[in-house]
């Protein structure tokens, strides 16, 4: 984690993040950038047994352009689900021969966009969407490079709303159609079978199921190999768990032995997609105290920042620390820690102990660098989040707060039976 406290101020980098409460206003996102280069570079290292091995960072965990273009500096590909995910990692100069697109169902438009961009590989999630992306190609005149994404059937023992790779769940082809889908892939126009993907699920604290799913795709890409499919590209998906509450997590390291163990001798490239554990550490979240309400049984912390902020605790249970931007000596409090949104689960954090605060006061949500700004709304017409990024002593907004002129003047009132729109 980036967090430090220094002469009482907590730090990211050189810089106390009281300082950009104080710039910027709360709730403000912050990252560290330095924090985003050192995971970077643990999977490059962990990763380095594979020969060319290929790290698409999962976009989806945090697309801000200064966050997907530190990693493309570092070398990162990028993993993207949808036209708009593509649009960004293409500004953020990944290069396309780095570019894996998942997701269940992409649309023939999508299709022909990362067709026409030139992307390296399709992760197919279903037959029909294997005919369209086919049809898709074949009008373009173009060829589609493909790997099926399996689902093995295995438990990840993560949180039931982002488990993927059990058979009920709705992604990948399911395991017992793999090898006739492959089939109807090589005879399709416009197809080229390049490869075979897998993603199990995310906040995988053990290695486990990693275990257990490697060994099964080991066993498919074999059985693929009898029936003359040669794959140039193993995608085992990202998923890495990270320490939200200082616990223990898995290493990278352990990660990429297993891969090693179970996958290297097919001679493969290896490709992975790690979101969360590139860039969940490297941010926090800044809010202000507004009240400290007593309540009949119970002592309430109400922060500026809410659900719409950082959705991960009301979506999730999601647990994420809470630290005070000032350390100071002071006797510790419980609380239960909220936001103004009008819902009861707008709650960060329930009978959570931290050293007493005051209204007005900082703190800091930890952990919060993925799934927290590209989750944000403006629910309860709240202005969208800024994101700040940190670089050593410097930093800079690299997204602005919201305005209200955006919130509002974007739609459309209605009179007189017609949308209407007045000039000025
Ligand atoms: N690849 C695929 C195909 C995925 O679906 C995902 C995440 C990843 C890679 C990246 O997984 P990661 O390394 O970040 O675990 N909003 C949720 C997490 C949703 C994850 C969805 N898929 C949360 O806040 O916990």
């Amino acid at each position: 984690m980036a967090l430090r406290y220094e002469n009482g101020a907590l730090m990211m980098e050189d810089v106390a993040l009281g300082t950009i409460a104080q710039a910027i206003g709360t709730p403000v996102y912050v990252y560290s950038k330095a924090s985003i280069t050192a995971a970077f570079g643990a999977y490059k290292a962990a990763f380095s047994c594979f020969p060319a091995a290929m790290i698409c960072y999962a976009v989806k965990a945090n697309t801000n352009q200064a966050v997907i273009g530190t990693l493309a500096d570092l070398g990162a590909g990028a993993d993207v689900v949808s036209e708009g995910e593509l649009r960004r990692a293409l500004k953020a100069h990944i290069p396309t021969s780095k570019i894996v697109y998942s997701g269940v169902a992409k649309r023939p438009a999508e299709m022909a966009f990362a067709l026409k961009a030139g992307i390296f590989q399709f992760n197919v999630e279903s037959e029909p969407e294997l005919l369209a992306l086919s049809k898709v190609a074949s009008s373009l005149g173009l060829t589609a490079n493909i790997a099926l994404r399996v689902n093995p059937d295995v438990d990840a023992k993560t949180h039931a709303k982002i488990a993927t790779g059990k058979a009920e769940n709705k992604f990948g082809i399911p395991w017992k159609r793999v090898r006739d889908v492959y089939a109807e892939a090589a005879r399709l126009p416009g197809i080229r079978i390049q490869g075979i993907a897998m993603h199990i699920g995310s906040q995988l604290l053990s290695l486990e199921p990693y275990d257990a799913a490697y060994a099964k795709l080991a066993e498919m890409v074999t059985a693929l190999g009898h029936d003359g499919i040669t794959l140039d590209t193993i995608d085992i998906g990202g998923g890495l768990g990270i320490p939200y509450d200082g616990g223990a997590a898995p290493d990278v390291s352990a990660l990429a032995a297993l891969a090693y163990k179970h996958l290297s001798h097919f001679g493969a490239r290896l490709m992975l997609e790690p979101g969360r554990s590139l860039v969940g550490p490297c941010g926090a979240l800044l809010s202000e105290v507004i009240y400290v309400k007593s309540g009949e049984s119970r002592d309430f912390l109400i922060v500026d920042a809410a659900m719409n902020d950082l959705i991960r605790p009301a979506m999730y249970d999601a647990y994420h620390g809470i630290k005070p931007l000032k350390a100071e000596a002071r006797a510790d409090a419980t609380y239960d820690v909220v936001g103004p949104v009008c819902e009861t689960g707008d709650t960060f954090a329930v009978g959570r102990t931290v050293p007493e605060l005051q209204p007005a006061e900082h703190i800091a949500f930890t952990h919060t660098g993925a799934y927290g700004a590209v989750m944000a709304s403006t629910y309860n017409s709240r202005l969208l989040v800024p994101e700040v990024m940190i670089d050593g002593a410097n930093f800079g907004v690299i997204r602005p707060r919201g305005s209200y002129d955006e919130l509002i003047g974007t739609d459309t009132p209605w009179h007189n039976g017609e949308a209407t729109r007045k000039a000025g």
